[in-house]
């Protein structure tokens, strides 16, 4: 999350809870001026302290448990590099406390530290709303399953009838099998909501939050579920994870962005891309440190276009490979082609991921992804009026296969006065080494 987004997402927040500067300022201790000032874009760097004042004051009006919980997840243990290479003995830093199985049906969140989402997670956790889904979009391999968890372990006190985690990643795509798709999708949902007291698709009282997760190959079969979901339960409280958001279907959307590769962030001093590498370097090889090489490893995270999924890849290649043979020499096709790997358990080829996202588009919107992935790397509307992206028909046309694009997450958005335009890193790669 950049200043740009972060300023807009605090005024959101402030608005959303119905409070006045003063009124921040008087939660937060930070003064009227600074929020002003921060608000209005006048300080461009705010100071760390003075952010998680803010954040935090959100936060608390939101409950004051959720406040607590959200402490938790943002004090973390050291990470691997920049500390000594042997972790200190200790208790183990958990993220939130572990929903026993009663409240907690389906995928569960992981336990280590989550890096660099604070901002997101507030975001969800005081986004989220009755009766509206919340939809999680950006490149695979970004972090989206990984913060709807995270949100959801955090606000799981708020639901009595606990979490239900529908994870759609090997139903079948509707590209394939429609009916299959469907079928298999409805008795996901059927096996985890067997076993409650009474079937929560007919108790008016219930209290739930329904995380749906990895949708965009089912994503017509989600929509009307979440339809007929939503008719018997109005106020259900849904977040679901997609490259792209259902049709029909009146939601919220969040995009979730690459880890930072330029903003030191948290207690460490580093981008949080390269904390992440640090931390997984430090699971796989725990004698390694990186303390007096972190310019490499911000650099290589930068060429992984800070996506967490890249960053993993490559973090267990450090296991056989000097870091800087990986940045100086650093090929992505080969690592990209990994598939399982030891150390991780939760490992999966980036090159299936970007496979998966490439392989949901049609023809059209493939042959317009090859021609974006050989502008430069940050485009703008003019390139794209002025190139024909879409086999040289009319300019408008452009401009329809681009937003078809940006919904499937296969290009990035910075938006401002102009818009500027990106195909993620590895998706480029990606795409550039298809062979013609
Ligand atoms: N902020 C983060 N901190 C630590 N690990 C992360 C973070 N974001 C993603 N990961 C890890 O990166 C991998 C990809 O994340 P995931 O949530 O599965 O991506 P997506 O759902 O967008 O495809 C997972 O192993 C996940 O645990
Ligand atoms: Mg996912």
């Amino acid at each position: 999350m950049d200043n740009n987004q972060l300023r807009s997402m605090l005024v959101t927040q402030r608005k959303m809870i119905g409070w006045s500067q003063e009124q921040l300022a008087e939660h937060s201790t930070v003064s009227v001026r600074t929020i002003r000032n921060l608000e209005t874009g006048v300080i461009k760097n705010p100071r760390r302290s003075s952010v998680e004042l803010l954040v935090g004051a959100l936060f608390s009006a939101a409950t004051d448990r959720d406040a607590t919980l959200l402490s938790q997840a943002v004090q973390s243990g050291a990470p691997a590099g920049l500390l000594p290479a042997r972790p200190e003995p200790g208790p183990p830093t958990r993220v939130a406390e572990l929903p026993d199985n009663a409240r907690w049906r389906g995928l569960r969140p992981k336990t280590d530290i989550t890096v660099g989402r604070r901002a997101d997670l507030l975001h969800v956790m005081t986004a989220l709303r009755p009766g509206r889904p919340l939809v999680l979009t950006g490149p695979a391999g970004v972090g989206k399953t990984r913060l709807a968890l995270d949100s959801a372990a955090h606000l799981l006190d708020r639901f009595r009838d606990g979490v239900v985690v529908l994870e759609l990643g090997s139903v079948t795509p509707e590209g394939v099998d429609p009916a299959a798709a469907s079928a298999q999708a409805q008795r996901a949902l059927d096996t985890l909501f067997r076993g409650f007291d009474r079937d929560p698709r007919t108790n008016p009282e219930l209290q739930m939050l329904l995380v749906v997760d990895n949708a965009e190959h089912v994503i017509d079969t989600v929509a009307r579920q979440v339809r007929a979901l939503l008719e018997q339960h109005p106020a259900l409280h849904i977040v679901i994870t997609s490259l792209r958001a259902p049709a029909g279907v009146p939601a919220d959307l969040w995009e979730v962005s690459p880890l930072s590769v330029d903003r030191p962030d948290g207690p460490y001093g580093c981008p949080p891309a390269a904390e992440l590498f640090c931390r997984r370097v430090h699971s796989v090889a725990p004698t390694l440190d990186l303390g007096d090489q972190m310019p490499q490893v911000v650099e290589l995270c930068r060429r992984l276009g800070g996506l967490a999924l890249a960053i993993e890849n490559a973090a267990v290649r450090m296991r056989s490979v000097p870091l800087h043979v990986l940045v100086d020499e650093y090929r992505v096709l080969p690592i990209l082609g990994q598939e399982e790997v030891g150390g991780l358990s939760h490992h999966r080829s980036l090159h299936r991921s970007l496979a998966w996202a490439y392989g949901l588009l049609d023809e059209r919107q493939r042959r317009a992804l090859r021609r974006l992935s050989r502008f430069p790397e940050e485009f703008s509307i003019d390139d794209v009026r002025q190139q024909p992206v879409d086999g040289g028909r009319e300019p408008s046309r452009n401009l329809d296969v681009l937003a078809e694009l940006v919904d499937f997450s296969v290009v990035q958005v910075k938006r401002g006065h102009q818009y500027a335009y990106r195909v993620p890193r590895m998706m480029r790669e990606y795409v550039n080494a298809i062979p013609a």
